[in-house]
């Protein structure tokens, strides 16, 4: 071998093992980022596990299940109907979401639903007032203490905009 073939295969060498050390560092501060920053659910995703301790268990043998729950809000809704009604639609039909269709026929969507709550087929023809269906998804309570329906804003599961975009897409569906 001569001396400058030898130079050569020595500093590929070199190259080689300055790249594998630059990925491990890489990999490192990747997973140290990781570490830190819990991961945040995505709505429409699974839940990540590692979040589930931050809710009360359902167990009422349990201290935990004895948990109250969110106090009652009564909201207002006096404003323009705007939103997406294309993402009102995605968030009514996805069960890791809205997941109204467990519950309810939804316009579109008439057969595979759930039957527990009423039909929201012709919601739009119904006429009924805005403040009042907000006021129905953020927080039946208010309207019935019963109420057979999540509880979406005080539990923070849909926010405004998400019930914006739900009303959208059931008041256009005329
Ligand atoms: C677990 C079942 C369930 C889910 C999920 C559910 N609902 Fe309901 N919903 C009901 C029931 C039951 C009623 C009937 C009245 C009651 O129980 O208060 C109702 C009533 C309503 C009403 C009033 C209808 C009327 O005729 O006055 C609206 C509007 C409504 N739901 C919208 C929604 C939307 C939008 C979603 C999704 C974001 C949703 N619901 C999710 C069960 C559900």
């Amino acid at each position: 071998m001569s001396n400058k073939s030898c130079f050569q295969l020595s500093v590929s060498r070199l190259l080689v093992q300055g790249l594998a050390i630059v990925m491990l560092l890489g990999v490192g501060a990747a997973a140290t980022a990781a570490d830190k920053e819990p991961r945040q659910w995505v709505p429409g995703q699974p839940y990540p596990p590692e979040l589930l301790d931050q809710y009360p268990c359902h167990s009422y043998e349990l201290e935990c299940g004895h948990l109250p729950p969110p106090p009652i809000e009564k909201v207002e809704f006096n404003e323009e109907l705007n939103g997406d009604a294309e993402r009102g639609e995605k968030i009514a039909i996805n069960l890791r979401w809205g997941n109204c269709i467990a519950c309810h026929k939804l316009p579109g969507h008439e057969t595979g639903s759930g039957t527990v709550g009423p039909s929201l087929v012709d919601y739009a023809e119904r006429g009924l007032p805005h403040s009042y269906t907000f006021q129905r998804i953020w927080d039946p309570r208010v309207v019935n203490p019963n109420a057979h329906m999540p509880v979406f804003g005080p539990n923070r599961i849909l926010t405004k905009n998400d019930i914006v975009d739900v009303m959208t897409f059931l008041y256009s569906k005329k």
